[in-house]
């Protein structure tokens, strides 16, 4: 049997903004998906009949980028994300479906992160009808700290290119990493999930339809932009307190935005005064926050008085491995 893991991932800064044209700056997180596979007498998925319509990453994979031939297996699943809340679930599906599939053909050859990162974006494209950033796959693949944008952004490490045709034309994106210094590792992420799904398709139209009636709202992108540039200054300078303050001013314009909701205010409120920063995460309307804190069990309690379930993970963890 051959066993995969890919973390999931957590956006620090840029969300919604991204789609504008500005970066985004995501980081792998402790937990993720497990994938293991062994060879079987019939196509077993979960311990059923595998379906590949109902499991198009899986069927994507298999088939179109590794054109499976091979005898029929057993595939199994675990994941410790929180699931439909913006922690990149599928994605790291696809980077440790991906990783174990070449290891059971290619046991010799090692893994290639970029490679992976590319697959697993065209897993998430065509589950997605050709609309997928590669934010999530790309950060689950590398780990670490990732930086999505149009064009490389100042101070990050440039990792590679990636285009996609999608409904509305063609998209390119710059993929680049920023080293995370030791000065950060004394600090922890508490990612708090609010219970409640959230639906990236429809929170992205929302922000869409705001921004087409109200032209002045333009201006909170513009600023998740520049204050995105400043967290990004902080990470590399291994500045907590500032890193902390752009999590903050990034929460208050994703407010303007209309994307929080009552549950996510509550959870971040709770979590301030025992960290250094807090915002809501991802597509907002439900899903995930996430404090920055040296005290991980204080914040984690904070966020569990208010009502949320709370998980610690250091900031940028290693990305897809065999285990
Ligand atoms: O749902 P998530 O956590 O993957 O966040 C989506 C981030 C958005 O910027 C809202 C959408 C996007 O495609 O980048």
């Amino acid at each position: 049997m051959i066993s995969a893991f890919a973390p999931g991932k957590c956006i620090l800064f840029g969300e919604h903004a991204v789609v504008f044209g500005h970066p985004a700056v995501a980081v792998a997180v402790d937990h993720g998906v497990t994938v293991s596979v062994s060879e079987s007498k019939d196509w077993v998925l979960e311990g059923k009949p595998f379906l590949k319509d109902r499991h198009p990453h899986i069927s994507h994979i298999l088939e179109n980028v590794f054109q499976y031939d091979g005898t029929p297996l057993c595939i199994d699943i675990e994941s410790s994300l929180f699931s439909a809340a913006g922690m990149g679930s599928s994605a790291a599906l696809s980077n440790a479906l991906a990783a174990a599939i070449q290891c059971h053909l290619k046991p010799d050859e090692p893994l290639d992160g970029i490679k992976l990162a590319r697959i697993a974006h065209s897993a998430e494209a065509s589950a997605q009808k050709g609309r997928a950033s590669p934010t999530d796959t790309a950060t689950s693949a590398l780990g670490g700290c990732i930086v999505v944008s149009d064009t490389q952004v100042d101070g990050t490490r440039h990792i590679f290119d990636t285009e996609l045709d999608t409904p509305e034309g063609k998209r390119h994106w710059s993929v680049s990493a920023v080293d995370i210094p030791e000065d950060l590792e004394q600090s922890w992420l508490v990612i708090g999930y609010t219970g409640e799904g959230s639906s990236t398709g429809s929170m992205v139209a929302k922000v869409a339809d705001l921004v087409s009636k109200n032209p002045e709202k333009m201006g909170d992108l513009e600023s998740i932009g520049k204050i995105t540039k400043a967290g990004l200054t902080a990470l590399s300078a291994g500045n907590l307190e500032a890193l902390g303050m752009a999590m903050d001013a990034c929460h208050h314009k994703l407010q303007s935005l209309e994307v929080s909701s009552n549950k996510l205010d509550m959870l971040v409120l709770a979590a301030r005064p025992h960290s250094l920063g807090a915002k809501l995460t991802g597509a907002g309307g439900g899903g995930c926050m996430v404090a920055l804190t040296t005290d991980p069990k204080r914040t984690s309690e904070a966020i569990e008085v208010a009502g949320g379930i709370p998980m610690i993970s250091k900031l940028g963890s290693e990305g897809v491995r065999i285990t």
